[in-house]
């Protein structure tokens, strides 16, 4: 399951940063540099950028927790009794 979601989230990230980094800086050329009526067009998808932004950093802080998840699991499936209390040939 964590390598299916790994692959996509990581194809995801890598798609939707595409329109992403394409979107910033016409957004600051038409806010710099728009005509009256472009500004106003741009009125209704002003929230686009900072919705795309949110989208970017969901999906980077899960790539960014991945390796450790993925330790953390292998570490369950190496050693199922990891963390709890084992009897020691002293007990
Ligand atoms: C806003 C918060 C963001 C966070 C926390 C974040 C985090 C990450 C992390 C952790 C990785 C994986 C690095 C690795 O393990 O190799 C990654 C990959 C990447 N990020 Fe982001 N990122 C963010 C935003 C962005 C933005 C704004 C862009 C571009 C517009 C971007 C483009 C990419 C690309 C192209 C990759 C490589 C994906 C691949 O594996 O092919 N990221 N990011």
């Amino acid at each position: 399951m964590t390598k299916f979601l790994s692959k996509w989230s990581r194809k995801f990230h890598r798609w939707i940063a595409v329109p992403t980094a394409l979107l910033i800086p016409l957004v600051v050329i038409i806010k710099l540099f728009g005509s009256p009526e472009l500004l106003a067009a741009w009125e209704k998808l002003d929230k686009l950028p900072s919705l795309l932004m949110l989208v970017m950093a969901i999906s980077g802080a899960y790539l960014y927790l991945l390796p450790y998840i993925v330790k953390a699991q292998r570490k369950k499936k190496v050693d199922p009794l990891a963390g709890s209390k084992q009897s020691s040939p002293a007990d």
